[in-house]
């Protein structure tokens, strides 16, 4: 946890921001997996840890803006919690470490909101990610399930964005121990990655490095033979020499802050030389988009970029044909890059994803391009200095797409639909770095990981 002054002073911004209202952050609860007590392993609302820091279930957290008071609800363990979890300090103490004093049980709350309600006061609140939040929402305001969309709070989804997407020094500290649990998951995994094992022998032994940091996972591991599926959570293939494996993955640090990383790993510790052009392209465009990042610049133009990138390499080996730029806005790259180039990534490793794309990647201006591969980017505005972002390009041949494409004729100026074909099984290849905003441009965060063909192959086992 950060020293308390840290959320005092979040939570006082915040309350500037909103203006007025009862600002209410409910924090998750347990879940259970397949009965009451077998629970998935907690993980707090991101919104709830930014501004109350607080990693246990049960509690809400209030900002009454207007009386300038802060509660959270929540109830003590009573002896039968203790016999079974452990004794935990009362809401009363933890709340000594966040800067907030007063405290109250939970079924005080619903009373409490409801004298705001009926006082026609404003109730803001964000869109809950899990069910049983929504529902909580409903016993609490008495909004009906389908309704709680078009409650949520706008001022308030503005506010908590604005804060989240500038990191501070201990936010950035705390994505760099991430990233440094991610790299050596990484490097293990190009160690370990050999002709005959299944892709889950190595998923697994990452999973147990972030474990054994105190950490967990940030997201569910990609690792797979089959890396044209952009998040192929299926391990259960046999690796084998000749095969490329994507290893899209990353740990949370203790806080929950995220890492998010991507390499590409030839198995048997050599790339053929088709394989090496491919990631020649990919690693040309990951470094040319990562040195566009700086304050300023649109990241939809950095993705523009990549794109072009790709496209011009392609053209090399004679899959895309004309103009680069006209290919490029024809959108031919789509058959190749289906997705964006990057993401914000805090505490959640799509930052804040859950309370609208709209509101974290675009603005009232800069809109989301429908069309094909642009829909998929989440960020598209301009980068300011404390953004933290993913800058991942790749090149994916799916058979699926290639023949509805062909058979549809579509982008057949730009697209040289037989060569494309020679390169139906060949997989694809993803290069993902973890960038941090800077004031004068920007900083690639971690340690290095082995990132060039040559790098990998050293590092990847024979
Ligand atoms: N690491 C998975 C993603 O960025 O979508
Ligand atoms: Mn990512």
């Amino acid at each position: 946890m950060f020293p308390a002054d840290v959320y005092l002073e979040r939570r006082k911004r915040l309350a500037q921001q909103v203006q007025t209202g009862v600002i209410l952050l409910p924090g998750h609860n347990e879940s259970p997996m397949n009965y009451p007590d077998n629970q998935y392993p907690f993980r707090q609302d991101s919104s709830f840890l930014y501004f109350f820091g607080l990693d246990s279930p049960g509690l809400v957290g209030v900002i009454d803006v207007d009386e300038g008071e802060e509660c959270v609800f929540g109830d003590d363990l009573t002896v039968d919690d203790i016999v079974w979890t452990g004794p935990l300090p009362t809401v009363a103490q933890r709340c000594h470490a966040i800067g907030v004093t007063q405290t109250a049980p939970f079924d005080q709350l619903q009373t409490i909101l409801s004298k705001a309600v009926d006082q026609s006061r404003s109730v803001h609140f964000l869109p809950p990610c899990r069910a049983d939040n929504v529902l909580e929402l409903q016993w609490l305001l008495g909004i009906a399930p389908d309704r709680i969309a078009v409650g949520v709070s706008e001022a308030l989804i503005r506010a908590v964005v604005a804060q989240r997407s500038v990191k501070s020094p201990e936010e950035i500290e705390q994505i760099e121990i991430a990233v440094g649990i991610t790299r050596e998951m990484h490097i293990l995994a190009m160690k370990m990655t050999a002709d005959g094992l299944y892709e889950m022998d190595v998923a697994g032994a990452m999973a147990g490095v972030a474990l054994s940091r105190g950490g967990r996972l940030a997201f569910p591991t990609i690792f797979s033979i089959h890396g044209e599926t952009l998040h192929n959570h299926y391990h259960g293939n046999k690796m084998s020499r000749g095969d490329i494996v994507v290893n899209d993955s990353g740990a949370e640090s203790s806080l929950h802050y995220a890492g998010d990383i991507t390499r590409t790993i030839p198995v048997g510790g050599k790339f053929s030389r088709r394989q090496k052009e491919i990631y020649a392209i990919v690693l040309d465009a990951q470094e040319k988009a990562i040195e566009a990042v700086r304050p300023g610049v649109e990241f939809r133009d950095v993705h523009l970029l990549a794109c072009t990138i790709l496209v011009s390499g392609l053209k090399d080996l004679g899959l895309i044909k004309g103009d680069v730029e006209e290919a490029v806005a024809a959108g031919a790259h789509t058959l190749f890059f289906q997705c964006g180039l990057g993401h914000m990534m805090g505490l959640d490793v799509h930052d804040m994803e859950g309370l609208g794309e709209q509101y974290v990647g675009y603005t009232d201006t800069i809109e989301r391009n429908p069309e094909f591969g642009w829909k998929s980017l989440r960020l598209a505005k301009a980068l300011e200095p404390g953004f933290v972002i993913t800058v991942e390009p790749g090149l994916y041949f799916i058979g699926e797409l290639i023949d509805r494409w062909r058979a549809a004729g579509k982008c057949a100026a730009f697209i040289d639909y037989d060569m494309v074909e020679r390169y139906r099984d060949f997989g694809g290849v993803r290069i993902e770095d973890d960038i941090l905003v800077t004031e004068g441009g920007h900083r690639v965060l971690g340690e290095e990981i082995p990132k060039t063909i040559e790098e990998v192959e050293d590092m990847s086992s024979g």
